[in-house]
């Protein structure tokens, strides 16, 4: 199975976990990982690309848990920022990782340069001349170089939901691949920014090798492009994006993982670049899920609904994207199967999680698990409806630990003024 959350009998573990043990001691909702799984994902990736020099720069977005990010840094991964707050992160989790940065975003702040020159990153994915401009002026007030990567857009179409697609000419992000040579010309030129790379991200959740191949085709013509009008373009960031399954379609990551990297290879054969990969929801997301219990069941004329003391504020994917979560009980018996609405307190009528979901017949105190919330779970939870955010759990070999405490009302509290 590529999820680490399994029955042992009737009653589901999590990397040999017991999750109604979980919720006795830690209280539900609870998001539960799986170190174990979050590593071996890793390791799969770096055996993959084991043949060409690349550096695994995970995207921190998709689970931003110090704890997370600790583990991942001792594995000798980088880290893909996008905000002053997620290179603090790096800070704290994995020091020894701020060479393996590279910073991403369309936004990036005075400030948040600053911090990122000073911790000596890796890479600058520049998205617009006008940053450029911004950054040229930080790093020579700071006497520093910043290397620099062009984060091009190269207008390959990828099937994924349209809020998480990237790689259009349509989209906000990156700059237009056919006028990047022209960009890197002025970059050249200018003081304190050495181009160091290209860069390419064309959206989130993407199933097919194809588009990413045909992204980093035009990202290799650019690099030669770039190296034959005298620049040193040693790093080729491929980006993000390689998607998982989330329903019950047979998933075999390694063998996706070796088609991905066949494919990449072959693309930058002889080019000699270092590669560098931002993956996220690869690595996390199937390594992850939300325990909730069940507060109620009702019904509305025909409809059932179960409702859990999880809701949107702790996941929001359902609502978002009209996202798919597998919903498994915690402990299987021999009940009826029956088709319900499952749905959150939130007052909003977009608060579900899963609509006329068959599952076994759930009762007030069940403990129901929703799969692969590992990534973008925790990291997208709010407080809306003045809640508080689900504690964390990191299992490995068997033993889990709080990674976070409940958040108190205090907590949530403690920023507001009257
Ligand atoms: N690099 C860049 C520049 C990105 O924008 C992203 C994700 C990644 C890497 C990591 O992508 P991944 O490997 O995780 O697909 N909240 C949405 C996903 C948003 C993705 C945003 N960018 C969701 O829950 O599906």
């Amino acid at each position: 199975s590529p999820r680490p959350f399994v029955y042992a009998g009737s009653r589901l573990e999590c990397s040999g976990a017991d999750l109604s043990e979980l919720a006795a001691q830690f209280g539900t909702p609870l998001y539960v990982y799986s170190g174990d799984a979050i590593a071996e994902r890793a390791r799969m990736l770096q055996q993959e690309f084991a043949g060409v020099l690349h550096t695994i720069c995970y995207a921190v977005k998709a689970n931003s848990s110090l704890a997370v990010m600790r583990m991942l840094g001792e594995l000798g991964c980088g880290f893909d920022i996008v905000s002053g707050g997620e290179l603090e992160r790096v800070r704290r989790a994995a020091p020894e990782a701020l060479g393996r940065v590279v910073f991403s975003g369309v936004g990036k702040q005075a400030w948040e340069m600053d911090a990122a020159l000073d911790a000596g990153i890796l890479l600058f994915n520049v998205e617009s001349e006008a940053e450029l401009e911004v950054l040229a002026e930080r790093a020579q007030a700071l006497g520093k170089i910043a290397r620099i990567a062009l984060r091009v857009n190269p207008d390959v179409f990828a099937e994924t939901h349209p809020y998480i697609s990237t790689g259009l000419r349509e989209h906000k992000f990156g700059i237009a691949i056919e006028r990047a040579r022209e960009v890197y010309q002025r970059a050249v030129r200018m003081q304190g920014i050495e181009p160091a790379g290209v860069s390419v991200h064309i959206g989130s959740q993407i199933r097919s090798v194809e588009p990413f191949a045909e992204a980093v085709r035009r990202v290799r013509s650019l690099v030669e492009d770039l190296r034959g009008d005298g620049m040193d373009i040693r790093y080729v960031d491929a980006g993000g994006g390689f998607g998982i399954e989330y329903g019950k379609a047979e998933f075999d990551p390694a063998a996706r993982v070796a088609e991905y990297a066949r494919a990449l290879r072959e693309v930058l054969d002889g080019l000699n670049a270092h590669l560098l990969l931002e993956p996220g929801r690869f690595l996390v997301a199937q390594a992850g899920a939300l325990l909730t219990r069940v507060l109620y069941t009702k019904q509305n004329g025909k409809k059932h609904f179960v409702i859990t003391d999880a809701a949107m504020n702790d996941l929001i994917r359902p609502a978002l994207y009209q996202a798919h979560h597998e919903i498994v009980p915690v402990v299987k018996d021999e009940r009826a199967v029956q088709v319900a609405d499952i749905v959150g307190p939130v007052c909003e009528s977009g608060d579900f999680f899963a609509r006329d979901r068959e599952t076994q017949e759930l009762r007030q105190g069940d403990l129901v698990v929703l799969l692969d919330a590992g990534a973008y779970g925790m990291s997208l939870a709010s407080h809306y409806n003045t809640r508080v955010r689900p504690a964390e759990v990191l299992v490995e070999q068997g033993r889990a630990r709080l990674i976070r405490r409940r958040e108190t009302l205090d907590d949530l509290l403690a920023a507001e003024l009257i």
